[in-house]
């Protein structure tokens, strides 16, 4: 399975700020790994046009379950789908929101439209400590996949809350532990022909200086990247791992 090196750039980067970044990477060429750039909305007509000549793919970073309506403010999945594979969704920085079950729609939204989505999961430090954090895991994965018949397109994002922009990485072994426990999920729902196709990337301060050493795990099949991934020559380094 080829491992899925995302950026996750959050609320960074102006149009012009965006181009500016992808053109340090216009000879792109990354055959043994797929790499992903998730933007804001309004940088994807012109990064689309931008990354057409290289092997970096486009993702969104959420969008609504619904196809249209009066929705103020939202943008649906046949919005994006001209210019995205992927979409980020259920990502912890909106999941104080965000219930399992609109996670849940919007995953179904996303594969009838043919988008890959990213479906975030993660305990919070306190749900660890009180060793509660594979219960909140096996809900977040089973909750948010009901209803999903292809598996295999979807992306399983494991971003423990306490890792996430806090420069406190998970441990190799402490993501590897979690990453098995989800595949073991998976597999009871699925089988495990279908669970092992699923890629399952791990997030929270991913940087170059540990990339390698998360990459050498089995369950672990790629990286999504916040703060990392702002820096032209930082995300460079992290896909070059
Ligand atoms: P971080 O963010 O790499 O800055 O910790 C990861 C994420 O939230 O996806």
């Amino acid at each position: 399975m080829k491992p899925l090196i995302a950026a996750n750039w959050k609320m960074h980067k102006t149009t012009r700020e965006a181009l500016k970044f992808v053109d340090h990477f216009k000879v792109c060429r990354t055959k043994d790994r797929e790499v992903l750039i998730c933007a804001p909305f309004t940088d994807l007509p012109d990064l689309c046009l931008a990354l057409s000549r290289c092997d970096i793919k486009l993702g969104a970073q959420n969008m609504h379950y619904r196809d249209k309506g009066a929705m103020t403010g939202e943008i649906s999945a046949p919005m994006i789908k001209p210019y995205v594979d992927y979409v980020i969704l259920g990502h912890s920085e909106r999941r104080s929101f965000e219930s399992d079950k609109v996670v849940n729609k919007k995953v179904l939204s996303a594969l009838k439209h043919g988008i890959k989505p990213v479906m975030c999961v993660g305990e919070t430090l306190a749900e660890r400590r009180k060793k509660q954090h594979k219960r909140k895991i096996r809900k977040q994965v089973l909750e948010g996949l009901k209803k999903v018949k292809d598996v295999s397109k979807v992306v399983i994002a494991y971003e423990p809350l306490w890792a996430i922009g806090s420069g406190k990485t998970a441990s190799p072994e402490q993501a590897e532990e979690m990453h098995a426990y989800i595949r073991h999920v998976l597999k009871e729902k699925y089988g495990k022909k279908k669970a092992d196709s699923v890629r399952i990337i791990y997030g929270g301060s991913v940087k170059a200086g540990n990339i390698k050493q998360l990459m050498k795990k089995e369950n672990i099949n790629g990286v999504l990247v916040g703060g990392a991934s702002l820096s032209a020559a930082k995300f460079k380094k992290i896909i070059d791992y």
